[in-house]
């Protein structure tokens, strides 16, 4: 209420002073402590003059002037085209039918309205000349500070027009030097922290891989302003992500002006978009915030803005977990199940997961050379059937969750011999095999009505599924759709919408139902998934000690509540590292816990532990579900990973501290110094699931100040040594 009475008196007051300005309009959009303001010049062209803190009397800008001659290109375009005198890389590059190239955009009128806490501008550019109409849409957070920003692309013309680019939108950013972070990785590998002076020219990043586009690189960046690097606490911060499951491309591109135009968008690979007459095309969000306390504000702040809105479910504790995957694989009979079940229910587990294996039944499900398509029951391994196993879980207070992989085919079952036509495919070319599957064509709505089928029909198997893990473990290849005829260009697009049509379905229905995200770990990790999904299986990686890596640099962008991590059996499957119990749940329990063993192999003196970690872990979980995250020791950096998540009354916290790399007797102690307290409260500090503390304070009350600027330096010196800490103040 206080913000919208702030914006309403805010706008009303903004629309009486600025258009009055010699001829410009001055458009700010701002968040409580950003802002962005852009201008309408006298010839309408529509420029970026400020991204950055935010200034209470922006209409100063209307008589700002860039100091750079015309001769050398336009200034900074707020949506930049091809034509006019841009000449940089376009975020909008429209083929008319007479065959030519140039567009250019004349500010026409705007509208700002306020409801609640998000402030929606919309900005209409116009172009006379081919009548090409661009709605820029704006919604401001407040209270997060973060903007997101699409762009509806209008063909008002008489024929039809191609969209050979047509990206989100575009940040200018104006600094002496640009640090850019961003991620890549592969499989059991994902988001692999990277970085980089940007220098002049451009830097893209860009996936093409149809599906599974996050497995080598995220549609995902921040850059830090006059820095050489990526730092926690101090310094100004850009951050950004892309909604979008789909191929995508962010470029950067540092002009002769030293100006850096970001541009995030659909990629325009194979994927000129024929748009008629009349129609719109909606371009997914461009998600970004402004942080002048470095990465860890700017992460704070897409997290907070994630939970509210970005995410399914965001903000809601999501249940931890047994899945079978890596304790049975494809070998289980319903015993097997029942078992697990028992030992889940017994740990203090919540819910049980029935992984790949359990489905097809004329060319069963034993390995991944089969079945997939045929979405029955495999009565030879489940005779009971699936409701036998979800009641029994049910019975035993579990709640129970299945896996599917609806968007793929065998070629051996009965799905690849009876539609053939819907498998991706190119006339004439090899029908090439990854994991021994095809991908089924989501651009043709009958696939994705089966699709939505399968996740329907698996939802009836029993009265009560809680939980389904949403799988696609293969990229594109040989791409096309014998559904699209002449108009191949559409397949990248139209398959990705395709999810999104199907998901919107699934959840009008299933409105309820917990759903992850899962393309062989981290394929699919990306706000526009995340507006149908829970969370997502960050990485088939269960390895502890290089999940610290994957999980560092998927929380800077993701919240923690999305990041399913599991406790694994030694060696680990992916890396054959062997790593304590303890150091393995510590972990864990840094993102939605869960555990993928075989729990008839633990010990009992490990089962005790796995018992104490599980039931301390529900304490303080909402803390990891809808805390604030401090990172204190970055593993990219040092010998430690430690990170905190403090409630948001500055309460209660836990903090995580992880040894990566044994340190010697003189090194002695690390002091970590936590964050985000209130410096003058007491808190009761206590390590959870020792016997004996590492930390001499442990059990103690401390001062808020003390420990953030003090000597929190619990004895962590040998590799994979761990500890979790509990704070409380009264
Ligand atoms: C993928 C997933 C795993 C598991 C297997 C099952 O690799 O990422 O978690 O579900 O498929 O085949």
């Amino acid at each position: 209420m206080k913000y919208l009475q702030w914006t309403v008196a805010t706008f009303a007051a903004l629309f009486l002073a600025w258009p009055a300005s010699a001829g410009k309009t001055v458009i700010p959009v701002e968040t409580a402590n950003t802002q962005l303001v852009l201008v309408a010049q006298e010839n309408g062209v529509l420029q970026t003059v400020h991204f950055g803190a935010k200034i209470a009397d922006p209409s100063a800008f209307a008589a700002f002037r860039t100091g750079r001659g015309t001769d050398n290109g336009e200034g900074p375009m707020t949506y930049p085209t091809t034509g006019g005198r841009y000449i940089g890389e376009p975020a909008l590059h429209v083929k008319y039918a007479d065959g030519y190239h140039n567009t250019e955009l004349v500010y026409a009128e705007h509208r700002v309205r306020a409801n609640g806490n998000v402030v929606t501008t919309e900005i209409i550019l116009k172009d006379p000349v081919t009548l090409l109409e661009v709605k820029l849409c704006y919604d401001a957070y407040q209270k997060e500070n973060v903007i997101c920003a699409h762009t509806e692309i209008k063909n008002a013309g008489k024929k039809p027009v191609q969209l050979l680019n047509y990206a989100s939108g575009a940040l200018n950013l104006d600094a002496d030097q640009y640090y850019l972070t961003h991620f890549h990785g592969g499989w059991a590998d994902e988001m692999q922290m990277d970085g980089e002076l940007l220098k002049h020219d451009t830097k893209v990043i860009e996936s093409r891989r149809g599906t599974q586009v996050t497995q080598c690189s995220n549609p995902s960046f921040l850059v830090s302003l006059n820095a050489e690097r990526l730092q926690e606490n101090v310094g100004e911060v850009v951050a950004g992500a892309l909604a979008w499951s789909g191929n995508f491309r962010l470029s950067f591109e540092q002009d002769e002006s030293g100006r850096l135009t970001v541009l995030a968008g659909i990629s325009p690979f194979a994927s000129a978009y024929e748009l008629a007459a009349g129609k719109t095309f909606t371009t997914p969000d461009f998600i970004y915030t402004f942080s002048c306390k470095g990465a860890g504000q700017a992460s704070r702040n897409l997290h907070a803005w994630a939970r509210n809105y970005g995410v399914y479910g965001g903000g809601q504790i999501n249940p931890t977990l047994l899945n079978s995957w890596e304790g049975a694989y494809f070998t289980f009979t319903t015993e097997t199940l029942l078992r697990m079940i028992d030992d889940a229910a017994a740990m203090g587990l919540e819910m049980f997961v029935l992984d790949d294996g359990w489905f097809a039944k004329d060319y069963p499900r034993n390995g991944d050379d089969a079945g997939l398509g045929d979405w029955e029951v495999n009565s030879a391994k489940i005779p009971e059937g699936i409701d036998y196993v979800a009641s029994y879980a049910h019975q035993k207070g579990l709640k129970f969750g299945i896996w599917i992989e609806p968007e793929m085919v065998n070629p051996q079952s009965n799905l690849a011999h009876q539609h053939p036509e819907w498998v991706v495919q190119s006339p004439g070319r090899e029908l090439y095999q990854s994991r021994n599957q095809w991908v089924l064509d989501l651009s043709n709505p009958a696939v994705q009505d089966f699709v939505y089928g399968i996740f329907d029909n698996t939802m009836q198997l029993a009265p009560n599924i809680d939980y389904i893990k949403w799988d696609c473990n293969r990229i594109v290849a040989n791409f096309g759709s014998t559904y699209l005829g002449k108009d191949q260009d559409r397949f990248f697009v139209e398959y990705a919408q395709g999810i999104y049509n199907v998901m919107r379905r699934l959840r009008a229905k299933y409105p309820d139902t917990i759903v992850q995200c899962c393309s062989s770990g981290g394929g699919r990790v990306d706000y526009g998934a995340l507006k149908y999904f829970n969370e997502i299986w960050t990485s088939d990686n269960t390895d502890a000690f290089t999940r610290a890596y994957i999980q560092y640099a998927t929380n800077l962008i993701y919240p923690a509540c999305v990041m399913a991590s599991h406790v694994s059996a030694v060696p680990n499957h992916q890396t054959g590292n062997v790593t304590p119990l303890k150091f393995r749940f510590d972990m864990a329990c840094s993102g939605r816990l869960g555990m993928e063993l075989q729990p008839r192999n633990l010990t009992e003196g490990e089962r005790a532990l796995a018992d104490r970690c599980i039931r301390s872990y529900k304490q303080y979980r909402d803390l990891v579900f809808t805390g604030d995250v401090y990172r204190l020791a970055s593993p990219y950096e040092g010998d430690y990973y430690a990170l905190m998540y403090v409630s948001q009354d500055r309460r209660r916290a836990v903090v995580f501290t992880y040894c990566l790399k044994y340190q010697n007797r003189a090194v002695g102690a690390h002091v970590f110094r936590m964050d985000g307290l209130d410096p003058a409260r007491q808190y009761k500090v206590t390590e959870l699931n020792v016997n004996r503390s590492s930390w001499w304070g442990s059990g103690q009350v401390h001062a808020g100040d003390f420990l953030m600027n003090g000597g929190f330096n619990p004895v962590l010196l040998k590799t994979f040594d761990s500890g979790v800490f509990y704070l409380e103040a009264d």
